[in-house]
């Protein structure tokens, strides 16, 4: 799996560039059950898409990341309190042979009962390997709460753990490796590490790069993630 949370280009933090070419180096390194998870606002995917599906990758699904607070970058707009994280998959990969560990929560109360059909007008990722059950775990839904750093960050637009959690669960199998290709604070080793997931990130800042370094140094168990 390869996790990718470049600089969306939308403010004026130093390192706020965008970068050229990542997409096709990801497709080059993506096994063909693998995926990847790609963090941005609306505008970055709007200028991104095209550059992701002409590098060979194929949209799948999207989740919304919603925050405790946001960033009020313009007083007459909407407070934005959230952000996106979306799916690709290689397109020379049909959807079945992606590897996908479906994620449930276990709020479902005993009276809920769930469709077990799929609406006909859902498109071509048809494959599902998830029986849901009446009363029984429910799926994840796609809009993910999480609190965001603010106050605790070591970096300026750092992820919080509990919500790159479930991705990695869901698409990268026990002892698979995670690629991070704009690592930041390590948050995604942070998580493989949780999680017994192998880890490589990269990162182009050589002070964050430090900070990442030691977070994960500090780690149990010790190193696992580095
Ligand atoms: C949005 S932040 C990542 C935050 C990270 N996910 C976290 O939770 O801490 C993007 C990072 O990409 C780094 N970056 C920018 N260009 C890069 C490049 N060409 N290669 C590797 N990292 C790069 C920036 O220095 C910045 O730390």
């Amino acid at each position: 799996m390869i996790f990718a949370d470049p600089p969306y280009g939308d403010t004026s933090l130093p390192w706020d560039v965008l970068v050229d070419g990542w997409e096709r180096v990801a497709r080059s390194c993506i096994a063909s059950t693998g995926s990847m998870w790609v963090c941005g606002s609306l505008r970055f995917f709007m200028r991104a898409g095209h550059l992701l599906e002409s590098a060979g990758w194929r949209y799948a699904q999207e989740i919304v990341w919603e925050k405790h607070n946001g960033s009020g970058f313009h007083a007459d707009r909407f407070k934005r309190v959230h952000e996106l994280l979306v799916q690709f998959y290689p397109d020379s990969s049909p959807w079945a042979s992606i590897y996908n560990q479906v994620q449930t929560t276990s709020d479902a109360t005993a009276r809920t009962v769930r469709r077990k059909t799929r609406p006909a007008h859902t498109g071509h990722i048809a494959a599902s390997s998830y029986v849901s059950e009446d009363g029984g775990p429910r799926i994840m839904r796609s809009v993910i709460y999480a609190r965001s750093c603010h106050g605790r960050a070591i970096h300026e637009t750092q992820k919080p753990v509990d919500l790159v959690e479930p991705l990695i669960l869901t698409s990268c199998p026990p002892g698979g490796l995670v690629g991070d290709f704009f690592a930041g604070s390590g948050t995604i080793g942070d998580a493989c590490n949780m999680l017994g997931r192998r880890y490589i990130g990269a990162e182009v800042d050589s002070s964050y790069f430090a900070k990442a370094t030691d977070r994960l140094a500090t780690l149990l168990p010790f190193g696992a993630a580095a």
